[in-house]
């Protein structure tokens, strides 16, 4: 099996990342993460990747303006050779141009119920509208943020006497799983888009525990 080669964007403290890493560290896993770029110099994933034997690199936005910083960041992610662009955490907005660039080959994770609760503080808007099943979404990226057509989701209860945080944790636990699951349906060419629909052979009649969907 040739594997796929991926980059991963972050911002910050990388467990999305790591997920990624150890996934396919698995002889059967069909992508290999090549390069962990991070918009910032702080971030504490790029220790990890680092522990982790991953190439990493800083391209900062600081003194540059977007389309300066996006012609950087493509630069790097072209010397990676990467051919699919993971977002884990990566807190800032790709133009346009840079989207339609590497069109259908780059991911996001979002932790809410796309469509419900794009942009931030979803746990936190979660909790106000009162639903009772909040997750997490693995989409590809389009030029409008958090959207794009979905590739899996992840489902938790929200019980009463959540707080942000403790409902944060609930579906970080479940976003560890389902990107590592996403990524290998798409870098496996399971998942598949034909316009904007997804269609993934194979699947497994029975969702699991968790409400995964597309089940593994
Ligand atoms: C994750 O919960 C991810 O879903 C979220 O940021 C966190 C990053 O954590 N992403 C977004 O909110 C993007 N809109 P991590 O750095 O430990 O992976």
């Amino acid at each position: 099996m040739k594997k796929k080669r991926v980059a991963v964007l972050i911002s910050g403290r990388g467990s999305n990342m790591a997920s990624l890493i150890e996934a396919a560290a698995r002889p059967d896993y069909a992508a290999d993460i090549v390069a962990v770029i991070s918009s910032r110099s702080e971030a504490g994933g790029l220790a990890l990747a680092a522990a982790a034997g991953v190439s990493t690199a800083v391209v900062s936005d600081k003194g540059l303006d977007k389309p300066s910083f996006e012609a950087a960041l493509d630069a790097r992610l072209r010397d990676s050779g990467a051919e699919i662009i993971c977002l884990a955490g990566f807190m800032k907005l790709l133009s346009a141009a840079f989207v339609d660039r590497w069109l259908d080959r780059i991911l996001n994770i979002h932790p809410s119920l796309l469509p419900a609760f794009p942009g931030l503080h979803t746990h936190e808007r979660a909790l106000a509208a009162g639903v009772k099943v909040h997750g997490c979404t693995v989409h590809y990226v389009r030029a409008v943020v958090d959207d794009g057509p979905i590739i899996a989701q992840g489902a938790v209860p929200v019980l009463s006497g959540d707080t942000a945080d403790t409902l944060a944790a609930r579906v970080l636990a479940v976003e560890h799983r389902l990107y590592p699951h996403a990524l290998g349906l798409v870098a496996s060419g399971r998942a598949r888009l034909s316009g904007d629909r997804l269609t993934v052979d194979g699947l497994a009649a029975t969702a699991d525990a968790v409400l995964m969907s597309p089940a593994p």
